[in-house]
């Protein structure tokens, strides 16, 4: 739909998604995707910018929709408490506990003045106004990410829908996050979700979590998906801008589960189970982003000091086949894989 290959770089905002993956996976007859969270309009300016100078191949580029304020700020504060003496212990600090829209409306129109191929949102549902904006601005197929049926079936403004299943890694996209459940709502896994989601929805599907394989690309595709968006299995490739402890931890064999947590930012996501995950998931509020802002310094001390222990190392249910590939090798093999299992007999 979007490239030559059905096969998608997954957006990887907090580093991995550099402009020289997004144009490596591109070259490569692939689609690859900025993550435009947690930057600067500026800094977003400039990677779509560099991207489009590296290379005429179709791209893609994803915006965090503003989260609305689950629980109030003492269960917040509560959390702060809790987290305090660790943190002292380790001669880190916590930040303030700020709510922020990602400066989302000046992302928009930063956006807005390029050309990719298709422009995705998550955390909630794309209004229709602005995906008429950013259609007619850009040309672009807007891309809602949906974790349910009942997402699914309110996508409506959107020309395609990311289904996101119960293995990815990183965050999961729930619109609404609801406190009493620690994943965050529904998580169904993601074959699942794709044949319920086909059956409310008539747009084209995306199917991502926990695919590191070209035979689960074409199961996804099998199950109705137009395409498959990988984020894992590109986090060791050389070009992206995962950290040296983030990618020892996805390959050294030492980590051997993945836990889904409110831990380190008050939103559940997928990490590898270190310790901080492991001793903090019970306290953790549903305050997204005031937790994120609150834990960020302390997880910048840890991931300066090369501490695996306490920093966020999303991962989704597969990373134990993670390679160190280029993003050309691995879309290669990838595809290669995809066409063995998509033949009759193997
Ligand atoms: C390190 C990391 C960062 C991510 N950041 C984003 C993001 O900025 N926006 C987004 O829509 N999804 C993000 N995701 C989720 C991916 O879009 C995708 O749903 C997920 O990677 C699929 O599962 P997998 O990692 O098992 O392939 C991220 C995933 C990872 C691993």
């Amino acid at each position: 739909m979007f490239s030559r290959l059905p096969i998608i770089a997954a957006p990887m905002a907090g580093g991995p998604s550099t402009p020289g993956l997004v144009v490596a996976v591109g070259e490569a007859g692939a689609l690859g995707f900025l993550a435009g969270g947690y930057l600067t309009p500026e800094e977003l300016d400039h990677r779509l910018t560099e991207v489009e100078r590296g290379s005429s191949a179709s791209y893609g580029v994803n915006l965090f929709l503003p989260s609305p304020p689950t629980v109030g700020s003492e269960a917040v504060e509560a959390y702060r408490r809790r987290l305090e003496p660790a943190a002292h212990r380790a001669g880190a600090v916590l930040g303030t506990a700020q709510w922020d829209d990602d400066d989302i409306a000046a992302k928009v129109d930063v956006v807005c003045a390029h050309r990719p191929a298709a422009v995705s949102f998550t955390f909630d549902n794309p209004p229709a106004e602005l995906c008429d904006r950013v259609r007619s601005e850009t040309g672009a197929a807007v891309i809602a990410t949906v974790t349910s049926v009942a997402e699914a079936a309110t996508a409506v403004a959107a020309d395609a829908l990311c289904v996101q299943g119960a293995e990815a890694g990183a965050h999961r996209g729930v619109w609404r996050d609801d406190p009493a459940s620690p994943e965050g709502g529904p998580s169904t896994p993601l074959l699942r979700l794709l044949a319920d989601v086909g059956e409310v929805s008539a747009l084209p599907l995306i199917a991502t979590g926990g695919i590191m394989n070209g035979a689960g690309i074409q199961a996804a595709l099998d199950a109705g998906a137009v395409a498959a968006q990988l984020g894992t299995a590109f986090l060791c490739c050389p070009e992206s801008g995962t950290s040296s402890t983030h990618r020892r931890a996805l390959l050294d064999g030492r980590f051997t589960q993945t836990i889904v947590t409110r831990a380190f930012t008050g939103r559940p996501a997928r990490a590898l189970a270190n310790r901080f995950a492991r001793e903090h998931s019970a306290d953790a509020p549903a305050a997204y982003p005031e937790v994120h802002a609150m834990t960020r310094p302390w997880r910048q001390t840890a991931a300066a000091a090369g501490d695996a222990e306490v920093m966020h190392l999303w991962a989704g249910t597969g990373w134990q086949a993670v390679t160190e590939q280029t993003a050309a090798d691995l879309v290669a093999r990838l595809e290669h894989e995809r066409r063995t299992a998509a033949t009759p007999g193997g």
